[in-house]
């Protein structure tokens, strides 16, 4: 029997995947954009401009800019004014596009989705063996893009929203108290270190410790720290895994496995359903944790519990990262693969089973989920 084909409904899916295959290939000249500051030269120039004026203070060839300004101005990214041909990107769009300080800023994202596209080859290759990709052995594109792309989530919320949104606002009184030798927080996952930073240039008090198994990572966060003017006294980055890093000791500590060498708070971002051990850093966390006070802070992406609700253009980002960076991360070190849409009932299963009393959802936005676990 052969089914029936409705025509307004393969029109209709035409019409999503034509849409699609321009956003894709377009895609592509977004990253140009970025990377060769065509869309800062639009901002600073802040009038509308000719493929010629754009070429000229880009140092670009005129025929291929000529060629990208129409494809922005089809895809509605610029405005386009044919009496006078000249392209105007919109004091909005230069928010998503240039403006890194604003909380739209986007364009880290397609950053991530140019290193994707060249990581291609690896994941045919571990949908039919079922292998892993580590974290590292992704295009580096994916290290800086995922820096760019957080940080703007980060800024406008960690010091102002997440962490006093911590043990009835607690955690934001203890790490800002003046007195006394301050907190000791630990960030696990820490990456390119852009929480911890902002962590430790918000509370001077207190003492920042980064951890990741991914080295490289580790080394840029210290160098980033640096030219931030942080010193060795208030951050410190160090490669260690979630189910093993150390306390909180100065060199020339003792051994001694003292209540004050061990954490305040534990934050993980984005980052504990990506590990070997998703339920096993969480003990860690809870053994490295001072009690009765320590907190442990868990941001994770937004998801909903049931896969049906995540179905709308959040979820189809994500399950697309969690297809190309989560899983096969988790899965590279045998691990159980929660994916990055575990959703809260999930996740509340991996800290319970790990020994916390205490888990609940503490705040969200529309991207993140930020849970909080206490002992
Ligand atoms: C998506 S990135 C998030 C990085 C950072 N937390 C941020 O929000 O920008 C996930 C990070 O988890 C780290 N990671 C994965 N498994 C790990 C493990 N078992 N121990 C320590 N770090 C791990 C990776 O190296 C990577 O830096």
């Amino acid at each position: 029997m052969t089914a029936t084909i409705d025509n307004e409904k393969l029109q209709q899916f035409m019409g999503k995947v034509l849409s699609d295959f321009g956003g894709a290939a377009s895609a592509i000249l977004v990253y140009i954009g970025d990377k060769l500051g065509l869309y800062k030269a639009m901002s600073d120039f802040g009038k509308p401009i000719t493929s010629q004026e754009l070429a000229n203070i880009t140092q670009t060839s005129e025929r291929y800019i000529r060629e990208w300004l129409a494809n922005q101005a089809a895809g509605g990214y610029l405005s386009y004014d044919s009496s006078s041909q000249r392209y105007t990107l919109p004091v909005e769009h230069a928010q998503a596009l240039v403006n890194e300080s604003s909380p739209a800023y986007a364009a880290g994202g397609f950053q991530v989705v140019m290193s994707l596209f060249r990581d291609e080859p690896k994941f045919l290759e571990v949908f039919k063996t079922g292998k892993g990709i580590a974290w590292g052995e992704h295009d580096k594109d994916l290290f800086q893009g995922t820096e760019r792309f957080f940080k703007p989530g980060y800024t406008a919320n960690l010091v102002s929203s997440w962490i006093p949104a911590l043990d009835e606002g607690k955690v934001e009184q203890r790490l800002k108290q003046q007195q006394g030798a301050g907190l000791k927080v630990a960030d696990i996952g820490c990456g390119h270190g852009i929480s911890t930073i902002l962590m430790a240039k918000a509370y001077p008090n207190s003492r920042f410790y980064g951890f990741d198994n991914h080295r490289a990572s580790i080394e840029y966060a210290r160098n980033k720290a640096r030219e931030e003017g942080l010193g060795e006294d208030r951050i410190k980055f160090e490669v260690a895994s979630s189910t093993n890093f150390p306390l909180a000791k100065e060199k020339g500590e003792d051994d001694d496995d003292d209540d004050d060498t061990h954490y305040d708070l534990i934050a993980f971002f984005d980052c504990l359903h990506d590990m070997e051990d998703p339920q096993g850093a969480a003990a860690h966390a809870l053994k490295t944790l001072k009690k009765p006070d320590g907190v442990v802070m868990i941001v994770e992406p937004f998801a909903n519990d049931k896969l049906e609700d995540n179905l709308n253009p959040i979820g189809r980002l994500f399950y697309a990262a969690s297809t190309m960076v989560c899983i096969p991360a988790s899965l590279s070190q045998n691990g159980p693969a929660l994916g990055a849409q575990a959703g809260e009932s999930g996740m509340s299963q991996v800290i319970k089973a790990s020994g916390f009393k205490h888990f609940r959802r503490a705040t969200q936005t529309p991207f993140n989920i930020i849970y909080e676990a206490k002992p």
